[in-house]
């Protein structure tokens, strides 16, 4: 469907400018609900700058050689517009790794800061990041290889989210003993979780497509644009009872999955406190404040719950103790007397904290692909007993 839109405004390309011709088309092209929220809110542009893609702080900060030198490589793939402009073409000549230079090789800081990814110039996912300058969209349909490790096939206008919305990890060998890493999902992972991919304890193959992503035409766009905000990118909870009758509601999926989560968020808890937390004797705790790591010796003893999360891409714990002091530290700073981490990466909880953060992460609670999470979560459930 990126070739219709680009049908729909052959004929005005010549009208110039980028935002005259969004709103040229909302008032005379575009009935359903998109333009209902256009007529009360008035237009592309203000909706788009009301969506966390218009955040530009993020950009300057996760997209800029400024801040990230060489490896604004990495993060200007999907946190700046002209990196993704460039990274789209290169997906589609099959690299899904970071941005390359024009010889093909690791991108320098001058090629970085010459394609705008500098804090002066940098721009958020604005409308040039989705839309080519003929206002075709950069990809559509089906994607080529993704930094999770699969492709997506037939998903329409949605295409172009889950190149950027995937777990960009690469691929999760379901039934390994041994996660090898403490490194944490990304918050991007709904097209994993709307594909049914990359969680541990189930066999996933592609057995667990959502037809939310393969039969609502256009996947993503379909509930977060065309039945949702148009572009503010929100999905209505309403929307359920366009496609399911009259009735059916986000809740009736959301409140069990809730549920689910929040026992094995439990179960992570209580093993962790009933084999680890009295060896623990030193942790490098995180203020997310100051952004600043500390060492703290603690007597692990004191630990009594402790909550999953993630610290700069590394799986982390926020431990309660016993006073009610709340320290959080990354698995890998959770160290016994011998200096190495209480958790090694062979132990259930690892793979555990991987599904448990997919789920969470996605922020759909269950929604994006409901029979699979639910899965996931009881297996995740199972294998921590
Ligand atoms: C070029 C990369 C990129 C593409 C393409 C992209 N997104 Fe995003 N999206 C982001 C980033 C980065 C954020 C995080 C923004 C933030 O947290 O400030 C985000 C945030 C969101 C959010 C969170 C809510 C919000 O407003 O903060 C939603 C919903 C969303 N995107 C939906 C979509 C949909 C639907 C599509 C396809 C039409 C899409 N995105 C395409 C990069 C992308
Ligand atoms: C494959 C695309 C992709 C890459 C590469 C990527 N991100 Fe993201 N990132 C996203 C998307 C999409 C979101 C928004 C997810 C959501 O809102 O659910 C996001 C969200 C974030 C957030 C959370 C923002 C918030 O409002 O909570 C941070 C921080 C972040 N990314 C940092 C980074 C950094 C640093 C790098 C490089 C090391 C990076 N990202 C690389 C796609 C990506
Ligand atoms: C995150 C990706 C993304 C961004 C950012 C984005 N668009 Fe779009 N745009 C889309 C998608 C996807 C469609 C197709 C929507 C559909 O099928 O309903 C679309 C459709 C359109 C259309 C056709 C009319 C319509 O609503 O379907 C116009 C015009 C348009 N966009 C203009 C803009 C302008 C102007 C901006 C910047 C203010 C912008 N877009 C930013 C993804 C994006
Ligand atoms: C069946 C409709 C549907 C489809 C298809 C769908 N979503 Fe969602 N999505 C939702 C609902 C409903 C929520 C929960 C919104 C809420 O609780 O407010 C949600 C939540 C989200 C969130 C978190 C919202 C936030 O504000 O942080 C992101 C990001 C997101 N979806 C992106 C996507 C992407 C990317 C795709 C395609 C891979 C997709 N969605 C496909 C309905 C859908
Ligand atoms: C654009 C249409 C559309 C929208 C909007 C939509 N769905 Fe669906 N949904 C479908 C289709 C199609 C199926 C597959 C139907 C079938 O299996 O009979 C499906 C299947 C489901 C299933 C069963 C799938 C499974 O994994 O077991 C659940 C549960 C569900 N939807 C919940 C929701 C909720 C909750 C919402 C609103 C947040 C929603 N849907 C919005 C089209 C939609």
């Amino acid at each position: 469907m990126g070739g219709s839109v680009m049908q729909r405004f052959h004929g005005l390309l010549v009208v110039a400018g980028f935002i005259a011709l969004a709103v040229v088309a909302s008032l005379s092209l575009m009935p359903g609900p998109a333009a209902v929220v256009e007529g009360a809110g008035g237009g592309i542009e203000s909706e788009w700058e009301q969506s966390g893609h218009a955040n530009r702080d993020l950009a300057v900060e996760d997209a800029t050689v400024d801040f990230r030198q060489a490896s604004a490589a990495h993060c200007g793939r999907c946190h700046a517009s002209q990196g993704f402009a460039v990274w789209a073409e290169q997906l589609q000549q099959g690299n899904p790794g970071n941005i390359t230079g024009p010889d093909g090789k690791a991108a320098t800081v001058e090629y970085l800061a010459s394609i705008g990814l500098t804090a002066e110039k940098v721009q958020p996912i604005d409308c040039q990041a989705c839309h080519t300058d003929t206002f075709d969209l950069r990809i559509a349909d089906s994607t080529p290889m993704l930094p999770s490790g699969f492709a997506v096939k037939a998903v329409g206008d949605g295409a172009l989210c889950m190149s950027c919305h995937n777990s960009r990890n690469g691929a999760i060998a379901w039934d390994a003993a041994d996660a090898r890493r403490y490194t944490a999902p990304h918050h991007s992972v709904q097209a994993d979780v709307i594909m049914g991919k990359n969680v541990y304890f189930v066999d996933y193959a592609d057995a667990y497509v959502s037809a939310h992503a393969a039969f609502t035409g256009d996947s993503c766009v379909t509930c977060h644009m065309e039945m949702g905000g148009g572009h503010t990118f929100q999905a209505s909870l309403d929307s359920c009872a366009t496609c399911h009758g009259d009735g059916y509601r986000a809740e009736m999926v959301q409140r069990p999955i809730q549920v689910l989560l929040d026992e094995t968020a439990a179960a992570i808890s209580q093993r962790f406190v009933t084999q680890f937390a009295a060896g623990v004797r030193e942790v490098g705790a995180w203020d997310p404040q100051t952004d600043e790591t500390r060492t703290v010796a603690i007597d692990g003893r004191r630990i009594v719950a402790v909550a999953p999360t993630s610290i700069h891409g590394q799986m982390g714990l926020e431990m309660t103790l016993q006073d009610g002091t709340v320290l959080s530290a990354q698995l890998a700073q959770i160290k016994g007397a011998d200096g190495k981490a209480v958790v090694p990466t062979s132990d259930p909880i690892v793979r555990a904290m991987w599904n448990y953060l997919m789920v969470l992460w996605d922020g759909s609670m269950g929604v994006h692909n409901p029979s699979f999470v639910r899965t996931v979560l009881t297996a995740t459930q199972e294998a921590l007993r």
